[in-house]
């Protein structure tokens, strides 16, 4: 049986920092976040926020949009790492605000949890919701798989600079109008790494940042080589002499901290791919340079990064690469377009690869470009450390839900808060009655109870 994506809805928290505000603040060159990371803004949650209300207010959206009622749905599952209770799941938050607008008990039959694993955790989510689907489990019923973040560093670490928040849904089912999953290919990658963690009761991760951009293309990497085996051997894929499995990707979508971590992982994949090509050698001419190897032939994550001279020299040589007509034309074509979306909010965790997808179906769309038929390829990571690379085909309904994309009016009128602004949300010195944008028609935050019995409890209203 098929299964796939059917529809897909975002919620973007209505307030940003804007990345020139930001750079000024922090002494830091305007254009290293604009140019260097591809930061333009960075989505913030108002004080009345958190990961479940986006995740609430994107399903809501979504089941508006197509008009489903909460017996269409067998399934609603959350993927989040910015969970606030470690026994109760994020998805049951969820259904208690659906439920305000549909009656209590609406969903008592909708199976569901929540899962975490970073940010490639929606991932396994889609992959499990899938097969549910595939398996005939479903009984004509859709899954919601929702994935919904904040990504909050420190104040003057590194990190800061690409945070951002919001929530992605995708409404699955056995007849999807978008895109629908390649079977028996997906595959991944996993290893007990720390390059990015958040232990209990901290608000904001410990994050190795170098490391993890390092560990995140090679993780994919890994996942990739994988899905390639089962490509060839299940023959979804016939890869001749002188291709890669790229070439057989119409588009590919990677996961986004930052807009610009999507381009060097698609040059390092893409590196990875040619080297063995007859057209690596054109390349290596227009470059000028040889590809630069580490002096420690085993090659591990500490040995190359504390390489200096080869992370220089590797460094210079991405440069060059990525400005080849060969991998322009590449980038271009196939993940420029999902780039849009993050530089205007930034990372969502889990929900960034889907944002990022969703990013590049409207504006390829709007090019003109007929996607039916065409294959997308995904990358997606989730620190601590696992990779899943996926694919699937545009069906050919999929104009029904693209050509109503509207990503500045789905996120709609943004309030750019000040530096001071900024500050006292990060530092959570708001109070939840004194949030900064009164919105209509969603679900907010009002309440979290602090007394001993009843701690932690959160109290949601749909504001009409
Ligand atoms: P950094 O080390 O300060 O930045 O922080 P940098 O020195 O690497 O500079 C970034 C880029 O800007 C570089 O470009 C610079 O050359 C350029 P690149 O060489 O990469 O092409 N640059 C400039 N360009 C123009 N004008 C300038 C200028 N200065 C520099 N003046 C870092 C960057 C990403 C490490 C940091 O922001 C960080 O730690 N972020 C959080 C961790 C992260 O996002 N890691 C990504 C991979 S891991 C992952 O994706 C998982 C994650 O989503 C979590 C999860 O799975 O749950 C994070």
């Amino acid at each position: 049986m098929a299964a796939g994506i059917d529809d897909i809805a975002i919620y973007i928290p209505r307030l940003y920092i804007d990345a020139t505000d930001f750079a000024e603040a922090r002494g830091l060159d305007p254009v290293k976040l604009q140019k260097g990371l591809g930061v333009s803004q960075m989505a913030i949650v108002d004080a009345n926020q958190d990961p479940a209300c986006l995740a609430a207010n994107a399903c809501l959206r979504i089941m508006q949009k197509n008009k489903l009622s909460p017996e269409d749905i067998g399934r609603l599952y959350v993927s989040t790492e910015s969970a606030f209770d470690e026994s109760k799941a994020m998805n049951s938050y969820v259904i208690g605000m659906l439920e305000q607008v549909y009656g209590q008990g609406a969903f008592e039959h909708c199976g569901g949890i929540e899962t975490k694993f970073a940010c490639v955790s929606g991932s396994y989510a889609l992959y499990d919701n899938t097969n549910w689907i595939r398996a005939d489990e479903a009984d004509g019923k859709s899954a919601l798989v929702v994935v919904s973040d904040i990504a909050k560093y420190d104040m003057g670490s590194s990190g800061e600079m690409t945070q951002g928040a919001g929530a992605v849904v995708m409404l699955l089912n056995e007849n999807p109008r978008l895109m629908e999953f390649d079977p028996k290919v997906t595959s991944t990658s996993i290893k007990d790494e720390y390059d990015f963690y958040r232990p209990f009761g901290k608000e904001t991760p410990i994050v190795h940042g170098q490391y993890s951009n390092l560990l995140y293309m090679i993780q994919v990497r890994k996942a990739l080589d994988a899905y390639k085996k089962k490509a060839i051997s299940t023959g979804l894929i016939k890869i001749e002499p002188g291709e890669t499995i790229l070439d057989h990707m119409d588009y590919i979508n990677m996961h986004l901290p930052y807009s610009n971590m999507g381009k060097k992982a698609l040059a390092y994949m893409v590196r990875h791919e040619w080297r063995q090509l007859p057209r690596w050698k054109t390349i290596l001419q227009e470059i000028g340079l040889d590809e630069p190897v580490p002096q420690d032939p085993r090659g591990t994550i500490e040995s190359v990064l504390s390489d200096a001279d080869f992370m220089a020299k590797d460094h210079e040589f991405t440069k060059l690469f990525s400005k080849t007509p060969e991998f322009q034309e590449v980038y271009e074509s196939k993940l420029a377009s999902s780039l849009i979306a993050s530089s205007m909010i930034g990372n969502l965790y889990t929900a960034s690869l889907y944002l990022g997808f969703r990013s590049s179906l409207e504006f390829e769309y709007q090019k003109g470009i007929d996607l039916e038929g065409k294959r997308i390829g995904f990358g997606s990571y989730g620190s601590g450390a696992s990779a899943m690379v996926f694919s699937g085909v545009i069906q050919p309904e999929y104009k029904e839900i693209v050509k109503d994309m509207n990503l500045e009016a789905e996120i709609g009128n943004r309030k750019r808060l000040t530096w001071e602004e900024y500050e006292k949300l990060h530092e959570n010195k708001v109070d939840i009655a004194e949030s900064m944008v009164h919105t209509k028609k969603e679900f907010v935050l009002i309440d979290v109870k602090t007394e001993t019995e009843s701690k932690g409890e959160r109290r949601y209203v749909f504001n009409e």
